[in-house]
């Protein structure tokens, strides 16, 4: 049985990525085409003609005015997915139809609905606000992953392994001293792990980004929406600053890392990743190392998976795991995606 939980929103593209030409991404094992419209609206269908299967994305096929004319017999659709010409005759079959995706355009991301598009509610995507607000600068990327996605949820969930993966980027060693706390909002569908460092290291991504030198308190509170969206609130301060009652915070910079986690197939990942700040907005300077290094880091996540992928892949009777507290997270994140995959 499929271990990717159906009838939910996946994040398939940076709406950046999607202009007026065609585009093709694999999301939960379906090949999706995706083009924006003159007027700016991003479409999502089937990458398959219906006539013998050729990929609309593949040239020669093409978009004339926004229409895809497919590139084997020129089999051609409208944005609804509905073929409205075949060649050598007249009459279009009418179960000539590309199957179409509900599809949401939201912080910066392009949303699909992976399952019986009757299901679809677009007030159930989770939000990622500070991708696109004012007051915040972002920098993002994306990086395929050759591991199933639940490798990659367990990664996330425990920072802990940042300071051994991570040593020199992100990881100090109190990240691994600091005990987390775990909790679930069962009826949301939320993880919320956090750790707060009172007193520790500041690593050089966050030294050379705030200028931040010395000990810092560090907090890291994750909050996961599964089976998609997954968010790290990241508050760097002076050791003893705590925020106002108000909940003003003018001492501290905070960084919110954003990952979606996308299967592809049962067995790849697409691994989105975004850092936004609340600080030095308009350094481009800053932009760029913090670029570099997050790509860097999340570099060395997909090379311990792909690796991992590979082992465990040799063990398909199943394998021994033996968890600890660090892993409470995960575990709970596990229990929420079986949950999806069952319900
Ligand atoms: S496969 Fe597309 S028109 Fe024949
Ligand atoms: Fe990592």
């Amino acid at each position: 049985m499929s271990a990717i939980p159906r009838d939910q929103w996946y994040v398939a593209a940076y709406g950046t990525e999607i202009g007026q030409d065609l585009f093709s991404r694999t999301v939960c094992g379906e090949p999706i085409l995706f083009w924006r419209t003159r007027e700016g609206a991003v479409t999502a269908m089937a990458d398959r003609c219906v006539h013998r299967r050729f990929p609309l994305s593949q040239a020669p096929s093409r978009l004339v005015d926004d229409q895809v004319v497919c590139g084997y017999h020129g089999f051609t659709y409208g944005t609804d997915g509905k073929c409205v010409a075949v060649p050598g005759q007249t009459r279009v079959p009418r179960t000539a139809r590309l199957r179409s995706y509900p599809l949401a355009e939201q912080d910066s991301f392009v949303w699909v609905f992976i399952g019986d598009p009757e299901k679809a509610d677009t007030a159930k995507i989770p939000r990622a606000p500070y991708l696109d607000a004012p007051g915040y600068t972002t920098v993002a990327g994306m990086e395929p992953l050759k591991a199933r996605f639940s490798l990659l949820v367990d990664n996330l969930l425990d920072l802990s392994h940042e300071t051994y993966l991570h040593g020199g980027y992100i990881g100090t060693p109190e990240v691994a001293e600091t005990p987390i706390t775990t909790e679930v909002d069962d009826e949301a569908g939320i993880v919320y792990v956090s750790r707060h460092m009172a007193d520790a290291a500041c690593p050089p991504f966050y030294a050379k980004s705030t200028g931040l030198q010395g000990r810092i308190s560090r907090w890291q509170d994750i909050e996961y929406t599964p089976p998609c969206l997954y968010k790290l609130h990241s508050r760097i301060a002076p050791v003893g600053s705590v925020p106002n009652p108000d909940g003003s915070d003018p001492d501290a910079f905070h960084v919110e890392v954003v990952y979606a986690i996308t299967p592809e197939t049962e067995h790849s990942t697409h691994d989105f990743w975004a850092v936004a700040r609340d600080f030095a907005l308009d350094d481009d300077g800053v932009s760029a190392f913090l670029a570099e290094n997050n790509r860097t880091v999340v570099l060395q996540d997909v090379e311990a998976l792909d690796v991992l992928e590979r082992v465990i892949a040799t063990e398909p009777d199943g394998y021994q795991e033996l968890s600890i507290n660090i892993d409470t997270g995960g575990l709970a994140a596990r229990r929420l995606l079986q949950r999806l995959v069952t319900s």
